[in-house]
């Protein structure tokens, strides 16, 4: 079988086209390697895709927010499932720049569910965030909880990506799955996010910005964890039996919780970082920034149950991975 994913020169996209390709798969990967952050970092992920499995990966660069590259790409390409991780990430960037939000999650989704209709794709992952949660108050969030107050313009496109999949998955009977990540980390992870900017700092000697004076937990889960879940999506699409789905649908479409099921303190994080690196953080603390949340935790019962799910690193494990990444790729 043939994927498509998109993003795969981010940090779970590449991530997720290894997984695949170290199972034999055949993998499509696009990516407009847009300046968010460093490309260098998105090529480096690219490179060693293709030196690793040759031209069993193969790579275009395509913006999926242009209909017609994607039409072109759909002719040019077969493919039988889509694995739908490109976005425009990030929940501050979101309040200075709209519209970059707008174009890759809202018209880009639209046109990666119009390609899966048109291909008959027969199953089409796609990423959705924690952040639709906002500021619920009832912890753990669960995929029955409402989540109709979005605080960030990231937040309120990928509540909206799932809208549109359910209206595609209702009309079109598109087989799709929703995944809602919760703080995803790990070697090659992505340089915008607090356990890289804070060991970024920590090697620099700098002061760490700790938001809302470091009063923050997450449910951080490590990339291993995620693309295992990924992976085990994408085999089993939802059935189109008219069956309740987990998210409430009764069309062929699911929506999980991915997390590490465990909310953590933030300066738990900072002290396994400080371990990790050998350096003792100084500490900048910070205001609660617009948009941001307080606090995550993932109930993934329903993930459990219908694919197996079960995470297995925690974070004693997972940080010290991270650190030896990072030290690894910076020379550090
Ligand atoms: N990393 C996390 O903790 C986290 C948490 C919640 C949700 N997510 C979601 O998971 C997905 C993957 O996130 P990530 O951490 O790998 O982010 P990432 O920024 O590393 O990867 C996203 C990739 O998408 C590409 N992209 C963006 N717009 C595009 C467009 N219009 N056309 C083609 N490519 C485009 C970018 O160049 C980038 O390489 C995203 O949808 C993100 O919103 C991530």
């Amino acid at each position: 079988m043939t994927v498509l994913v998109t993003g795969s020169a981010g940090f779970i996209g590449a991530a997720t086209a290894r997984a695949l390709l170290e199972r034999g798969q055949e993998v499509i990967g696009i990516d407009n390697l847009n300046h968010y952050y460093d490309p260098a970092l998105k090529r480096a992920r690219l490179d060693n895709l293709g030196r690793q499995f040759g031209n069993r990966f193969g790579f275009e660069q395509v913006d999926f927010a242009d209909a017609d590259a994607l039409n072109r790409l759909g002719d040019d390409h077969r493919f039988d499932g889509i694995v739908h991780l490109g976005a425009q990430a990030g929940v501050r960037y979101s309040i200075e720049h709209p519209a970059a939000y707008v174009q890759s999650n809202l018209v880009g989704h639209c046109n990666m569910l119009e390609l899966a209709r048109q291909r008959g794709t027969r199953h089409m992952v796609y990423a959705s965030s924690s952040s639709v949660y906002g500021s619920n108050k009832s912890l753990p969030f669960r995929v029955e909880d409402r989540v109709d107050h979005p605080l960030s313009m990231y937040a309120a496109t990928k509540k909206a990506d799932e809208l549109l999949s359910e209206s595609y998955s209702s009309l079109y009977k598109v087989p799709l799955t929703g995944l809602r990540f919760f703080t995803v980390y790990g070697p090659w992870g992505r340089p915008d996010m607090a356990m890289w900017i804070f060991t970024k700092a920590l090697f620099a000697g700098e002061p760490l910005p700790l938001f809302n004076r470091g009063e923050m937990r997450r449910d951080f889960t490590y990339i291993d964890d995620i693309v295992r879940g990924i992976v085990a999506c994408l085999d089993s699409p939802p059935a189109d039996d008219g069956s309740l789905k987990a998210g409430g649908s009764t069309s062929p479409h699911a929506l999980y919780n991915i997390g590490n099921n465990r909310s953590e303190d933030l300066m738990r994080v900072v002290e396994l970082l400080e371990q990790a690196t050998g350096k003792k953080a100084l500490l900048s603390p910070e205001p609660m920034q617009p948009g941001d949340v307080k606090e995550t935790f993932a109930d993934i019962s329903a993930i459990e149950h219908d694919h197996g799910f079960k995470p297995t690193t925690s974070i004693d494990e997972g940080v010290p991975k991270f650190v030896a990444w990072y030290r690894d790729y910076h020379k550090v």
